[in-house]
């Protein structure tokens, strides 16, 4: 039994389930029928509300709108092939949203809301998670500065709110990524580590340039010297050289990835030899050069893991070689059986709802 806590529960009079093309979906476009809405205000969460997935009534001056006080999170639910549910790591994600609204002046959200709230809205949208390789859903829990009014200042009523979606492949097709050397994401003492909706905002326009020169992403270097790798936005980013994984350390400025974390230690459960430090773009298109540079990979929970098939660096591009052998493979591998269940939880990461 899930434990329903302050949760009120308004179902949906009729599913809309059957008009939805499981086969077709894109990512991100189609939401389950029910969302939860939780207020704070007073310097007090209010009773949380699962209703029917619509729109919500918010007035212009809302300062959401205005100065962009707004966070996320990013988390899948998985289904087994005998129908069981199952969120991954949803500790991991609820403990980031609260540190990205302690760096954004919101209030922190109880776990009884965060967690218990995703099971129950999950539970009563259960058919909405599919079972098939790739298939999930994707939730996406949020908090936006809800009280009205221009003034730059913290809010003083904020929303909580849990949309849910089912979900494919985030990325379509091949993914080849610029290094950024004029543009940044973020910068020391800011809020590059937090899931803030306004790190997103400002990856936009450097992000179209890249799409309009052929490639899909950035991968983000320090703002200070545009040196070293940092993190593509969607994803952590990980470097095959010789035989050994690199990624960059967390810092203010990188995102403590989920998948990253996972990645990592599913590395060395594999016995691959792991380093989290600096890399620079000249030890890439070094390693490039001369034939040691073997995979690149973007990690996220939207993305899973990600093969990068080539980059441009300035003037310099280059391909990566294919390898059916690689280390993405093996760890999408790894990764996905934990997440259908179809392996064991060695390290406790799966919740059954
Ligand atoms: C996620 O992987 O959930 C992310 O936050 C990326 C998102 C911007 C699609």
């Amino acid at each position: 039994m899930i434990p329903t806590h302050e949760i009120v529960i308004e179902k949906v009079k009729k599913s809309k389930i059957n008009t939805i093309d499981f086969d077709n979906l894109t990512f991100g476009k189609t939401f389950t029928d029910h969302m939860l809405e939780c207020t704070w205000s007073n310097g007090a969460w209010r009773t949380a509300k699962i209703k029917p997935y619509g729109p919500i009534q918010i007035e212009p001056s809302c300062k959401v709108f205005h100065y962009g006080q707004a966070i996320f999170e990013g988390m899948k639910a998985f289904k087994d092939a005998h129908g069981e549910v199952f969120l991954f790591r949803p500790e991991d994600n609820w403990l980031r949203f609260n540190e990205s609204a302690k760096r954004l002046a919101m209030p922190e959200v109880p776990k009884e809301i965060f967690i218990e709230g995703l099971k129950n809205l999950i539970n009563l949208d259960k058919e909405w998670v599919r079972y098939g390789e790739g298939l999930s859903l994707y939730l996406r829990p949020f908090m936006i500065a809800s009280e009205n009014g221009v003034a730059a200042a913290p809010s003083t009523e904020y929303k909580f709110m849990i949309i849910m979606s089912p979900a494919f492949a985030y990325y379509k097709g091949d993914v080849r990524v610029v290094i950024a050397s004029e543009f940044s994401r973020a910068a020391n003492g800011g809020v590059g580590y937090a899931k803030a909706a306004g790190n997103y905002a400002a990856s936009f326009y450097p992000n179209n340039l890249a799409i309009k020169e052929g490639y899909q992403q950035i991968i983000w270097t320090d703002a200070a010297s545009h040196e070293y790798l940092e993190e593509a936005g969607t994803m952590n980013i990980f470097v095959r050289i010789g035989d050994t994984l690199l990624t960059a350390p967390h810092n203010d400025r990188i995102l403590n990835g989920v998948t990253r974390r996972s990645v990592i230690q599913m590395a060395k459960d594999h016995g691959i030899p792991v380093e989290e430090r600096r890399v620079s773009v000249k030890e890439l298109n070094e390693a490039a050069r001369n034939g040691e540079l073997k995979e690149i990979f973007g990690s996220g929970t939207a993305a899973v893991i990600v093969p990068i098939k080539g980059y441009k660096h300035e003037e310099f591009q280059y391909e990566l070689p294919v390898d059916t052998d690689s280390y993405a493979t093996k760890l999408i591998k790894a990764l996905k059986d934990i997440q259908y269940n179809r392996a064991e939880d060695r390290h406790g990461w799966r919740v059954q709802i």
